[in-house]
């Protein structure tokens, strides 16, 4: 019993020590209380000299992060901590969330948004734009402008229509269509890509900056924040061992899906498409300069165009091969690597994907065959034997019933 009592007074005490500087620090003897600042703010119809209201919740700022934390107005609006008389001065200082927030601000000046002005885009960004002012949340808060499933709307009260960057309004609404977009607003799944998974938060920079997370050389590692199995499988395909080494003319996620408006490969939308994919790659493949410059086999999509698999997928059949089907989609490898789909071991498991008991002469027949003669001159021979009998069957057939016809005409005749 006794044992609690002194706990409890131990507690107290120490509570108060703790507290009572903060208390102290935080609102100043001198400075005014929230009260004082509510006799006139507290009116709806307050307004400043440009019509601008000036009223402010009262309750919202209790429920509010800052309010709630017992943060007065003067922490914030800091000119007006030792004034004594009112009314104050008409112009007073913007509020320095800095002051408080050392680690953000300073992210924020690395960021494009601070060089904004008002003069020539449509407004400076303050951190009052993304957070609000007397309403602010946690940021783990459901109802916080920063919330992944509110930051879209934030981000795009500017950047929709106000702000005029290189690619436009609608290149940023694109991300409604997109996959992610969808697995936020309509699963509610927090875990999808929000704008800030992608740019960042307070340090986000052009695409142009080198150290943007969009810009080629960050954009790999930024899907593979949670695309974390396909990033490792890139990397380990021909493509990702060319990008590590600073080669600019490989793929990137986002030269075959897209940015904004990434969509599932099983949907008709995406680049990636079964019947699109060929495109996709021969963008590339099928380039003569890159082709010198890399020495890798060109005409693929001609090739593949005229196999059996490229004329049925011209036709919208999505069952049949593309070139991801036979090259892996991630970890494509050339055909000397013994892992590679297309090493010649590998074929008849490649091919067994669709076509149940591929053995290995199924899998032998060359898939670009740039020229039947020196593509598979066996396969070439047999054809080629199979076009002149065919040919010549049918010549002896054709002398045989003309002979036949010639000679019932005569005997027809001959007869009275
Ligand atoms: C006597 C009434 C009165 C009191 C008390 C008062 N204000 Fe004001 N306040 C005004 C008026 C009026 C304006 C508008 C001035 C103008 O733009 O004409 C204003 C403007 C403001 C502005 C906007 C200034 C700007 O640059 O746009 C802020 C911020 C502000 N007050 C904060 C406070 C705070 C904090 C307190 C308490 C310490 C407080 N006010 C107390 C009347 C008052
Ligand atoms: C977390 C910081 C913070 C606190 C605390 C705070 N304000 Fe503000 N207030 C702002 C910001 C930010 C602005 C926008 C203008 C600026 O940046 O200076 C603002 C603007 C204002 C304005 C101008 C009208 C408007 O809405 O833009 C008034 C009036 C005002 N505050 C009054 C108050 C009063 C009264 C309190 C206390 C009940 C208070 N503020 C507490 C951050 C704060
Ligand atoms: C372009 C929008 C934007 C602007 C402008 C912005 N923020 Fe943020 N802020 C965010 C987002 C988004 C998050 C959530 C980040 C997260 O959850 O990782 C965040 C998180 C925070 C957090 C909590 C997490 C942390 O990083 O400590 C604080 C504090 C914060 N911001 C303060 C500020 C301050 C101060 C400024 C102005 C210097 C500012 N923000 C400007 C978007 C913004
Ligand atoms: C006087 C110091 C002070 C000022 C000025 C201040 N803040 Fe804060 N802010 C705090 C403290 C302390 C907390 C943490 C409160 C808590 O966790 O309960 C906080 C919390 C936050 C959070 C939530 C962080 C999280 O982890 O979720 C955000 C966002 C934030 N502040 C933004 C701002 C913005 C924007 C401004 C300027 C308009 C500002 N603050 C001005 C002290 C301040
Ligand atoms: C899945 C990742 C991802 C998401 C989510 C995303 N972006 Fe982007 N964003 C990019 C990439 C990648 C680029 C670079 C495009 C390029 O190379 O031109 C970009 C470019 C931009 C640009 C710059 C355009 C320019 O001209 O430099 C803006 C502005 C932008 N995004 C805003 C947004 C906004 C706002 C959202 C949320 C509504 C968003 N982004 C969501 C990946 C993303
Ligand atoms: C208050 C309006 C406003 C809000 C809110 C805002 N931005 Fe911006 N943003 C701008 C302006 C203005 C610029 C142009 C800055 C410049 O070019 O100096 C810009 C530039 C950018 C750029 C660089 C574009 C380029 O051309 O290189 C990106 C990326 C971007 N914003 C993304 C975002 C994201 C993501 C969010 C939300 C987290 C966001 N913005 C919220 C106004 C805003
Ligand atoms: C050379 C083009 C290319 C590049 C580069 C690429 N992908 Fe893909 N990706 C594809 C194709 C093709 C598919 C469709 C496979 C299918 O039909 O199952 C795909 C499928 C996907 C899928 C869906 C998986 C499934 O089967 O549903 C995700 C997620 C994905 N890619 C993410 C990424 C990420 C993240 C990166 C960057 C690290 C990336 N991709 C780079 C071509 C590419
Ligand atoms: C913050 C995490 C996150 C980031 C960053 C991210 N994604 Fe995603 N992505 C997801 C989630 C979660 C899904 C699953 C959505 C669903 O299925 O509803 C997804 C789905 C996809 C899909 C469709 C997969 C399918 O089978 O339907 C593709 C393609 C994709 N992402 C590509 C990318 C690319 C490319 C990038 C980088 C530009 C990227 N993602 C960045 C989380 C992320
Ligand atoms: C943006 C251009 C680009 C796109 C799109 C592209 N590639 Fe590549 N690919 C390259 C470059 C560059 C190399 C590197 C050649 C080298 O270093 O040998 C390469 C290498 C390869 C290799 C290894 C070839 C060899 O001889 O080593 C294969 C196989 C391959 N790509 C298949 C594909 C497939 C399949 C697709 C579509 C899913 C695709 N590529 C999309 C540019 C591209
Ligand atoms: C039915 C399976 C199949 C399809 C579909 C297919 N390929 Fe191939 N590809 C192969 C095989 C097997 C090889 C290796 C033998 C050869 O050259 O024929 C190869 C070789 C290549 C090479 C040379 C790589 C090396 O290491 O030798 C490239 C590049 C290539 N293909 C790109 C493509 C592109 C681009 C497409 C789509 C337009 C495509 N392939 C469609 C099976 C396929
Ligand atoms: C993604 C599935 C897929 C893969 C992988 C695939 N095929 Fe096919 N292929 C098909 C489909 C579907 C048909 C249509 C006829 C059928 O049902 O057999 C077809 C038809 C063919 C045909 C012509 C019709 C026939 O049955 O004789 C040949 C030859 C062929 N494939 C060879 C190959 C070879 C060789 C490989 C491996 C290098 C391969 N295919 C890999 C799906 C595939």
């Amino acid at each position: 019993m006794k044992r609690t009592v002194v706990l409890r007074t131990a507690a107290l005490l120490a509570a108060f020590l703790m507290f009572t500087p903060l208390f102290f620090l935080s609102s100043p003897i001198l400075s005014q209380s929230d009260e004082d600042c509510m006799v006139c703010h507290e009116d709806p119809e307050l307004k400043s000299g440009d019509g601008k209201s000036l009223h402010v919740d009262s309750e919202e700022f209790r429920s509010a992060i800052h309010g709630e934390a017992g943060f007065s107005c003067v922490d914030c609006h800091s000119d007006l901590r030792e004034i004594e008389e009112f009314p104050h001065p008409v112009k007073l200082k913007a509020v320095n969330c800095g002051e408080c927030h050392d680690d953000a601000a300073k992210e924020y000046q690395t960021g494009i948004h601070i060089q904004a002005s008002p003069e020539e885009d449509c407004c400076a960004v303050t951190c009052a734009d993304c957070h609000g002012k007397h309403d602010i949340k946690s940021t783990t808060d459901i109802s916080s402008r920063v919330y992944p499933l509110n930051l879209p709307q934030t981000c795009e009260s500017c950047h929709l229509e106000r702000v005029k960057t290189k690619r436009g309004g609608e290149f940023i609404k694109q991300y409604e269509i997109s996959v992610h977009f969808k697995a936020l607003e309509k699963a509610g799944l927090t875990v999808s890509a929000n704008c800030s998974s992608c740019h960042g938060a307070h340090d986000i920079k052009s695409v142009v900056d080198a150290s943007s997370r969009v810009s080629r050389k960050n954009i790999i590692r930024t899907c593979g924040q949670c695309h974390v199995g396909i990033e490792r499988d890139y990397l380990e395909g021909a493509h990702g061992k060319d990008y590590v080494k600073g080669i600019k003319d490989v793929p990137v996620c986002t030269d075959c899906h897209s940015e904004h408006d990434i969509t599932s490969p099983q949907d008709l939308s995406s680049p990636v498409y079964a019947t699109k994919v060929a495109d996709v790659c021969s963008r590339c493949h099928d380039d003569e300069v890159l082709a010198r410059q890399y020495g890798f086999l060109t005409e693929r999509l001609k090739t593949y165009s005229g196999s059996f698999h490229g004329t049925a997928s011209k036709f919208g059949e999505t069952r049949v091969a593309n070139c991801a089907s036979c090259h892996g989609i991630h970890d494509i490898r050339p055909s000397v690597d013994p892992k590679s789909s297309i090493n010649p071991k590998n074929l008849p498991q490649t091919c067994g994907k669709c076509h149940p008991g591929a053995g290995e002469n199924f899998a032998q027949g060359k898939i670009h065959v740039v020229s039947e003669k020196t593509g598979n001159k066996w396969a070439y021979s047999v054809k080629m034997f199979y076009i002149i009998m065919i040919a010549a069957i049918i010549s002896v057939f054709l002398v045989f019933i003309a002979a036949d016809l010639f000679h019932r005409l005569r005997h027809n005749r001959a007869k009275p």
